[in-house]
């Protein structure tokens, strides 16, 4: 299969939007940016379609998609009902990095929910992705953008990386602005629960929700045989072909424990200022508090370290706060949970 490529800059572009549209109508997938990461999109409704997202990533079959809608109006068909505490999530939080989970509706196509009674949509804020969402007239299905396994794309170019061959249509509307994927709160527990951390931080949950209960794959490692409330979260994710560690310790112990690396096989991602303790490739993060940063940059870093053959990662591990929880339930997966203490 040809992938055609197409930059669009603007929402005024209404031949190229309208391009798009009809690619995902007609059951094509289409690469296409969210403020959060890339996502590979396929009209959610049509089952064979959404098929063909399986096959294209290599994405096991048990782990299900999430729905993007850009309006309102097109939620109520995808679930059994929308509890207040839905509403007030929507609210407060969408057009935006949030993905809610509810009892799904007959429409949804078992090939989305993969066998789930449940379905998770979001409505994402890049103007793009709403705007070819509109265009294409229906809700889309969209995992990431990347290989199953490998770390989430945040630029057209990743896209192209993964899915050359394998897709009909790339839309590059450039970078994308969060850079780690959306939060996945399910409200079909009693209390509402996280199972992925992301854009929208577990303070901001709770400020809207009061108590959210935080699934224990969020910073742990789920056991071979269980069943964990998000299947995504069982897969060995956002790996490059490096072998990642996370360092936990002052940059002094880590500088010391970096020279037992190879030199020049080994990356090391650090905050800004720490640079100069390596003799090591050095890629800054941010600043240590800066959790935005470090979302923005850490998948880009992942896959650049194995475009410039790096054998190794060794990242300054971040704290757990704001959007950091995230970038950490991240990195502990690239990791493979290979965390050292010094
Ligand atoms: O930011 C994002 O969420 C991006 C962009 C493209 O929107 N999408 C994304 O999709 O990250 P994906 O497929 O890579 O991750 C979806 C996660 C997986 O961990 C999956 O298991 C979980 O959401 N999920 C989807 N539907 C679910 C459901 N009904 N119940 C529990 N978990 C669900
Ligand atoms: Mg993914």
């Amino acid at each position: 299969m040809k992938t055609e490529f197409l930059k669009i800059n603007s929402v005024c572009e209404t031949d190229k939007l309208r391009h798009a549209g009809e690619v995902l109508r007609r059951g094509g997938l289409c690469g296409m940016p969210t403020e959060t990461v890339y996502g590979l999109a396929a009209n959610a409704l049509d089952e064979a379609a959404v098929r063909k997202i399986f096959a294209a990533k290599g994405r096991p079959q048990d782990n299900p998609l999430i729905v993007h809608i850009a309006d309102l109006s097109q939620w109520p068909a995808l679930v059994r009902e929308i509890p207040p505490r839905a509403e007030a999530l929507a609210k407060a939080f969408w057009p935006g990095p949030l993905t809610i989970i509810l009892p799904k509706s007959g429409r949804v196509p078992d090939a989305v929910s993969c066998g789930l009674a449940t379905v998770a949509v979001r409505m994402p804020s890049h103007p793009i992705a709403a705007a070819i969402i509109r265009a294409a007239g229906v809700p889309l299905a969209a995992p990431s953008a990347n290989l199953s396994g490998k770390p989430s794309p945040t630029t057209a170019a990743h896209v192209l990386h993964d899915m050359d061959g394998r897709i009909d249509l790339i839309v590059d509307g450039g970078a994308c602005s969060v850079g780690v994927e959306s939060t996945v709160v399910t409200l079909c527990t009693e209390r509402p629960r996280l199972l992925r951390p992301g854009g929208v931080t577990l303070e901001m949950l709770q400020s809207v929700l009061g108590e959210v209960d935080v699934d224990k794959a969020v910073l742990g490692e789920t056991d071979a045989g269980e069943r964990p409330a998000s299947p995504g979260m069982k897969y060995k994710h956002y790996s490059p072909d490096a072998d990642v560690r996370l360092v936990r310790g002052s940059v002094e112990r880590f500088s010391a424990y970096a020279a037992s690396f190879p030199l020049r096989e080994t990356l090391i991602l650090c905050f800004d200022g720490e640079e100069s303790a390596f003799p090591n490739e050095t890629m800054t993060i941010g600043a240590p508090s800066d959790a935005e940063a470090h979302a923005h940059c850490i998948f880009r870093a992942l896959r650049d370290a194995d475009a410039r053959g790096f054998r190794t990662v060794l990242v300054h591990c971040p704290g757990e706060r704001g959007v950091d929880l995230a970038v950490l339930n991240r990195l502990l997966r690239a990791a493979a949970f290979q965390v050292i203490d010094l």
